[in-house]
């Protein structure tokens, strides 16, 4: 597989940026392994040797998206040393949104008490966080917004056949949350990836819900509403996807894989991290994985993953850090990025012409 069918390759440089904070929300429900050998024909053998998936979590009733966004987005915020109100814009990666409209970035707006600051989410699946992310850098060094919100939070429980064991066992809900400012120093080097290759949408999609095939009860009845995946072709375009696209990242930033302190992959599956460290001759403790806690949770598994290497020390100010994902499209994307957590405190309201004021 080729990422680009372009000869014209953009140098795709990232400004610098300063993660300010960052937060999680997980729901306190746990199912494991064992549960679902109680409810499909599966083990915890098979469910372990072949994803590194041990539990996940499942969101209640109360618990949407925006609920858990929300959540994370509080913790950013405190850990941050801000209040909603600093914020100036917010954006949401989903692809398990509240609801269809108004966008889950809404209700977190509300829900936290932000002020009418721009609001959207942002659909590239399980790569909704990064180019998010990629997004808010520009926005952040263009002066138009000082801080912003990036949200990745997924209620995947509800769009899952549970009684499919090809899928079931994969996937977990939880929402994470950075808040995103600008660097000081406009000559580093930083880099990005993104992409997508729209070839392969029938590889991952759910077929009903939307205007082309609406839910109705025929379509319920044949399962459409639900998530489909042909999981080897997804297992083989993520491998190849999310190796071109971290070389890409290097190549642009003029970086080599040594100058990397931790590489943040979306957590799908352990042995599609596996066979990049084996690719790429990266050692696997380069790569940080909680998906034996989590499972895959979509655009939420970066920002959950990114806030766990930092409060646990995996990565440190000055670090060199690589985010990278794959998911439905298929898309793909990655960031690299020297880890920096330093408060914006010069950032002065008054110095600069902020968005919608
Ligand atoms: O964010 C992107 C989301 N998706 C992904 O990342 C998925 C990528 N793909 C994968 O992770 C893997 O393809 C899976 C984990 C989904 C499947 O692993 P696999 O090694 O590709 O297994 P398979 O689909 O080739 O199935 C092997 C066998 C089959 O049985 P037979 O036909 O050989 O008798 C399946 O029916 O394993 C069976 N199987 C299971 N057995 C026990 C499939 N799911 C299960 C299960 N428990 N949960």
């Amino acid at each position: 597989m080729n990422l680009s069918k372009s000869t014209k390759e953009p140098l795709c440089q990232l400004p610098e940026v300063v993660i300010v904070g960052t937060g999680t929300y997980l729901p306190s429900k746990i199912l494991t392994n064992y549960d679902l050998e109680k409810m499909v024909d599966t083990t915890d053998q098979w469910i372990t040797e072949r994803t590194g998936i041990k539990e996940r979590r499942i969101a209640n009733e109360k618990e949407t998206p925006s609920e858990m966004g929300a959540e994370a987005a509080l913790i950013a915020l405190q850990n941050a040393g801000l209040t909603p109100e600093d914020l100036d814009l917010i954006i949401v990666a989903t692809t398990t949104p509240d609801t269809i409209f108004p966008s889950t970035a809404c209700y977190i707006q509300q829900k936290i008490g932000a002020r009418t600051i721009p609001a959207f989410d942002i659909q590239a699946a399980c790569s909704g966080f990064i180019y998010a992310f990629v997004l808010a850098s520009h926005i952040v060094s263009t002066g138009s917004a000082r801080y912003i919100l990036v949200v990745g939070a997924e209620k995947l429980s509800t769009i899952i056949d549970w009684t499919d064991r090809n899928t079931c066992v994969l996937f977990g809900d939880g929402a994470g949350a950075a808040i995103i400012a600008a660097g000081k120093d406009k000559n580093k080097r930083l880099s990005f990836n993104i992409g997508a290759d729209g070839s392969h949408w029938q590889t991952l999609y759910i077929p009903a819900g939307g205007s082309k095939l609406p839910l109705t009860p025929q379509n319920i009845n044949h399962k459409l509403h639900y998530l489909h995946m042909v999981g080897k072709k997804v297992f083989k375009l993520a491998i190849d996807s999310m190796e071109q696209s971290l070389l890409r990242c290097l190549k642009n930033a003029g970086r080599s894989l040594e100058d990397i302190a931790c590489i943040i992959p979306h957590q799908a599956n352990l042995r599609i991290i596996e066979a990049l460290s084996q690719r790429l001759h990266i050692p696997s403790e380069k790569f940080f994985v909680n998906m034996e806690k989590y499972g895959n949770t979509s655009s939420a598994c970066i920002p959950i993953a990114l806030h766990e290497a930092i409060i646990s020390n995996r990565i440190k100010d000055g670090d060199i850090i690589v985010l990278v994902s794959f998911g439905a499209g298929i898309t793909w994307g990655s960031v690299l990025f020297e880890y920096k957590t330093k408060k914006m405190e010069s950032l002065k309201k008054e110095e600069i012409a902020l968005i919608g004021q």
